[in-house]
């Protein structure tokens, strides 16, 4: 069965109550709950992790190689900054789905640049905790047809 990696990145584990008419309501132990039944159904496994942690996330990205399949990504603010995650994601060389609970081109300048999108697959954002189905849809697909 293939395995992919959910990972998500700082103020994540806040989802709920962080801001709830930009994130939703949904928990991130809601969205891990979706997402095993959605894998589940689709014959994949899925690792759910989250961490605030720029280091710890490079860390789980490199460890994701001969385990993982691909990585669904949500980098949360570390999407607009760091080198670093876009430089291991190019390094471990794996598909990477970026993903991102709200719209980021309908907010802040600041949140239009990601360094992840020049190394990912492809970008899904602004479909809340639905964008995380999406995403492992997406993801089995590509592997399908990679094959
Ligand atoms: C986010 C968007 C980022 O700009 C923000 O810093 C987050 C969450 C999202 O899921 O919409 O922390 O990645």
């Amino acid at each position: 069965m293939a395995s992919i990696l959910i990972l998500n990145g700082p103020n994540l584990n806040l989802l709920g109550t962080r801001e709830p008419e930009v994130y939703g309501r949904a928990t991130l132990g809601d969205i891990e709950a979706m997402c095993r039944a959605h894998a589940e159904g689709r014959g994949l496994d899925i690792a759910f992790s989250q961490s605030n942690h720029e280091g710890a996330l490079l860390d789980a990205i490199h460890a994701a190689r001969g385990r993982h399949a691909g990585i669904i990504l949500n980098a949360g603010a570390y999407t607009h900054t760091s080198v670093a995650l876009m430089d291991a994601i190019a390094g471990v060389a794996l598909p990477v789905i970026e993903l991102h609970l709200s719209n980021i081109h309908a907010r802040e300048d600041f949140r239009h640049r990601s360094y992840i999108a020049r190394v990912a697959l492809g970008v899904i954002c602004g479909f809340g905790a639905q964008g995380y189905l999406l995403a492992i849809d997406a993801l089995h697909s590509h592997l399908e047809r990679a094959g």
